[in-house]
């Protein structure tokens, strides 16, 4: 029954860390992850080139690059007016399709899951010493749930409450291949990115260095 799973399914089994939030670790194939680091490259590349996005005055340590919309702490546009004003590549199909099935794997809910359409994705690359500090994805109308995916290297990530930054929060760890799905009661739970660990991307990882993060949103924003 286990061999089902690979290695390390015993040790990391899926688990519902607050209500509304869902951690399920392995759940891309390094397959799929590799194809998805070549996207990545693409993604990268532009027609806007991935770049750290300023808060406040201060530039983030995560690289960032939007699909479907732009994200800036002014909220969702189409074009990236503080990077070069180019356009964000569309979302891709193939992404709102895997989405739908994060969502109905995490929930079990059919209906929920045929209903879910992301139109946005941010995309982030970690170096070795970037973070993310503790913060509510709340720039979204809709309340649909958030999809993230990880690849590359491990890191640990604080998931707390809807109230505070503060305790209490669960860390734990993601790892290349993970699926994290946060809606219902948890959709405006606070998280972040501690820390991630060099050197620690499965063998036959193709992102030779760093971490990609990529979480899907419904914008509901419209066309
Ligand atoms: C985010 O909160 O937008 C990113 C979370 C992560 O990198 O896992
Ligand atoms: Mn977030």
């Amino acid at each position: 029954m286990t061999e089902l799973f690979g290695d390390g399914f015993l040790d990391r089994p899926p688990r519902e860390v607050a209500p509304g939030a869902v951690h399920i670790p392995g759940w891309l194939s390094l397959s799929e992850q590799n194809w998805i680091i070549g996207q990545f490259r693409l993604w990268a590349a532009g027609p806007v080139p991935m770049h750290r996005t300023s808060v406040h005055g201060h530039e983030m340590s995560v690289a960032t690059v939007g699909l479907g919309w732009h994200w800036q702490p002014s909220g969702y546009s189409r074009n990236a007016t503080d990077v070069n004003g180019n356009r964000v590549l569309d979302f891709p199909d193939w992404m709102a399709r895997l989405g739908r099935r994060a969502v109905l794997e995490a929930t079990g809910d059919e209906r929920a899951g045929a209903a879910y359409q992301p139109d946005t994705a941010l995309v982030n690359f970690y170096d070795d010493t970037a973070k993310m500090g503790m913060h509510q994805d709340k720039d979204e109308r809709s309340l649909a749930p958030v999809v993230s995916l990880s690849i590359g290297n491990r890191s640990l990530f604080r998931f707390g409450n809807t109230l505070t930054r503060n305790r209490p929060y669960d860390d734990l760890t993601l790892e290349s291949g993970d699926l994290f799905v946060f809606g219902g009661a948890s959709r405006r739970a606070f998280h972040g990115i501690m820390r991630v660990y060099p050197g620690t991307a499965p063998e036959g990882c193709e992102l030779s260095r760093g971490r990609i993060n990529i979480t899907m949103r419904e914008t509901g924003l419209g066309r």
